[in-house]
């Protein structure tokens, strides 16, 4: 019997390793399947001796283009020291980091800066905007770091301003702006060029939530054209948007669930 439809080649699931895909696959089609973020049995301690703090104790977690994780737990559980690991600030005491199949530990200071610049973009729990530079700058920072041209950085810069609806007030510096609005251009510049992973630690923090909402879909689109997604949250509500939910607990991912809600259901619930 013919099997006249077979021309399109089946996409293993996710849990099928794919032979073809290794670390140095990076051809269009290896590329949507292999992990973007890999946690490999991480534990981080912060201090030493009588005073060290475990803030991480073994967690492992793959995350996959097109898939966005929630991350959450009480205040203290870990969550913003996994957020920082995967992004490459900080080292694990023990266990491996991979982004995009490069393993991190083998990275100096400047790769891993490189790596950070091109393909990682964090949306820190604290907004880290740069006073002197305007809002503009502060988003085309990370591209003319890396040597994209002041023109071209700026008006990926603005094209990111507008994504999050601040394109009128690129030229306001941090301090001419409410705490709302900083968060938005904080965001824009984690979105700016082509980030593969997005690392985004309470966001919505400082927005009401109508501007909360309009962040996590926008989140859920970069997710859905291809980037790999993390984010920390305290709101199920938002926990709603990503793919499945990891829980934290003492430094410990204690369980890993399916969505707490179809994001369909809270698109056509939002009302707007
Ligand atoms: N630089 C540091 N030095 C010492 N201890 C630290 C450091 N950073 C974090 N910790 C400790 O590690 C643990 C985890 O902190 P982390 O910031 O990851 O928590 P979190 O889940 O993000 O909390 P929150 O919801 O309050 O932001 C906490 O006990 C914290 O006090
Ligand atoms: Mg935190």
């Amino acid at each position: 019997m013919s099997a006249a439809s077979g021309s399109v080649p089946a996409l293993p699931g996710p849990d099928v390793p794919d032979p073809d895909a290794g670390p140095g696959g990076h051809g269009p089609l290896d590329a949507p399947r292999e992990a973007v973020l890999e946690l490999r049995a991480v534990h981080r301690t912060h201090g030493t001796g009588p005073a060290a703090v475990p803030a991480l104790r073994g967690v492992s977690l793959t995350v996959r283009p097109g898939e966005l994780v929630a991350v959450m737990g009480p205040s203290g559980s870990g969550k913003s020291s996994l957020l920082a690991l995967a992004g490459g600030l900080d080292r694990p005491t023990s266990g491996e980091v991979h982004v995009e199949g490069q393993s991190l530990h083998t990275l100096d200071r400047n790769g891993l800066a490189r790596l950070r610049r091109r393909r990682i973009g964090y949306i820190f729990q604290h907004l880290n905007l740069i006073g002197s530079l305007t809002a503009v700058e502060n988003v085309a920072l990370p591209l003319e770091l890396d040597g994209t041209g002041v023109r071209r950085a700026r008006r990926l810069a603005l094209d990111a301003l507008t994504e999050v609806g601040m394109s009128e007030l690129g030229d306001r510096f941090p301090d001419q702006l409410s705490g709302g609005q900083q968060q938005r251009v904080a965001i824009a510049r984690a979105l700016v060029g082509e980030r593969r992973l997005v690392l985004a630690d309470e966001p919505t923090g400082a927005l009401d939530s109508q501007t909360g909402e309009a962040v996590l879909r926008l989140l859920r689109r970069r997710v859905d054209a291809g980037a790999a997604g993390v984010l920390v949250t305290h709101e199920a509500r938002h926990a709603g948007w990503a793919d499945r939910v990891v829980f934290l607990r003492d430094g410990v991912a204690v369980d890993s669930t399916a969505p707490l809600a179809g994001v369909e259901a809270l698109l056509s619930g939002s009302g707007r």
